[in-house]
């Protein structure tokens, strides 16, 4: 398919077309649930005067350590640094463990982001499969293995992972870590679907890091967490043994105080966001278990179609029949249905026809969108 053609097509769409449906959507604000405007106005009130830190105001980081706490993780304050947005935390975390040239290996499958942060620093993305098995896709140390070479200067796990769901419990943290502490590599481990657990649990990393002698990078942040990816706020939590933890945020706030990107009312209003966020975390959760619920009933009247198990996060990885082409079925939907969804080459699954569904959309759209999709499935 031509890019350009799907884009335009999907334009058109958006604009003109009033079924249209977005079963892509990956925007908390424009899902239909109910934002509290009022309160996030109040909490946003501190306005004056500007007291700026490069890791960020002391009371966002100590609400953050908190955060961490409900999630059974011991964290200082002193080991997070906050920045606008996860992709400004990955370029930060780039320019402190890179030199041009160098190569970051990357999940495959995963959100395909990666490669064009990695490019605007001037390093290489290298991809390591995640393996493949009849219940989606693990990670697997000998993959990784394979793709590192003497360039090689960081590991990036996505944890739970977009779209697969992939989930690093405890014994897996301990084994990644292992051996990112054996090759002296560092762990860039996003955790933006941290709080939407799906069948698995996620592990304790803090805790495997420093068991392991790794130096550990996990981000987070208010867009998924509370579901506010407007006020734009994220965070990087710092772990590993304390030497080289203490030498890593020290280059990080050394960077971060040259630009300083956080604006003061959203750090000032953290304690009331997070409180806030619950509410609205609570509705995203709620919603992904619904439509995961039409989901699997669909599945059941579509046998040819096949969903895989979700370990966590917001998608749902669905399995076109094999004679199906993904690419070509992605354009008939959105030409003849008006409905878009992700293919899975968007995030290089190469090996098998998927399509990505987010199951953060309204369920009426959800469950309308599906049956659009049943049109476009050839009767076995
Ligand atoms: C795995 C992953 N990391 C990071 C992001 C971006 O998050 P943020 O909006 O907090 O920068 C996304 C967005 O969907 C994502 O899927």
């Amino acid at each position: 398919m031509d890019e350009n053609q799907y884009s335009r097509l999907l334009a058109a769409k958006q604009t003109n077309d009033p079924k249209f449906i977005d079963l892509a959507l990956s925007n908390p604000t424009q899902a239909g649930f109910s934002y509290p405007i009022e309160e996030i106005r109040r909490a946003l009130s501190e306005v004056h005067p500007y007291r700026p830190d490069p890791q960020g105001c002391l009371d966002a980081r100590e609400e953050i350590a908190r955060y961490y706490r409900r999630h059974g993780r011991a964290i200082s304050p002193e080991q997070i640094l906050l920045t606008s947005c996860t992709s400004e935390a990955y370029s930060l975390l780039i320019k402190i463990l890179c030199d041009a040239e160098d190569e970051v290996l990357a999940p495959v499958p995963s959100y395909p982001l990666f490669s064009i942060l990695l490019e605007a620093e001037g390093v290489a993305g290298v991809p390591y499969a995640l393996a493949r098995t009849a219940a989606g896709w693990n990670w697997d140390e000998t993959n990784a293995e394979e793709q590192r070479t003497d360039r090689t200067c960081a590991l990036i796990a996505v944890s739970p992972n977009n779209p697969t769901g992939t989930t690093l419990d405890d014994s897996q943290l301990r084994q990644a870590l292992g051996w990112c502490a054996r090759h002296s590599l560092p762990m860039i481990l996003d955790e933006v679907f941290l709080d939407y657990p799906g069948e698995s649990t996620a592990g304790n990393p803090l805790a495997a890091a420093e068991e392991q002698g790794a130096l550990l990078f996990a981000l987070g942040g208010l867009s998924k967490c509370a579901g506010l990816p407007q006020l734009k706020l994220s965070w990087v939590a710092v772990g590993g043994p304390e030497p080289l933890r203490q030498e890593a945020m020290h280059r990080l706030a050394f960077l971060s105080d040259a630009y300083l990107t956080v604006g003061t009312p959203v750090q000032h209003a953290m304690s009331e966001l997070f409180r806030i966020g619950q509410g609205i975390q609570a509705q995203i959760k709620n919603r992904i278990g619904e439509n995961e619920h039409i989901l699997r009933e669909w599945e059941g009247r579509h046998p040819s179609c096949g969903i895989f198990p979700r370990p966590g996060g917001w998608y749902a990885v669905c399995r076109l029949p094999a004679d199906v082409d993904d690419e070509t079925f992605v354009y008939r939907l959105l030409d003849e249905q008006s409905v878009a969804v992700h293919p899975g080459y968007f995030y290089d699954i190469e090996d098998m026809n998927v399509i990505v569904l987010s199951l953060i959309c309204e369920k009426e759209k959800f469950a309308e969108g599906l049956r659009r999709i049943a049109m476009l499935i050839p009767a076995p």
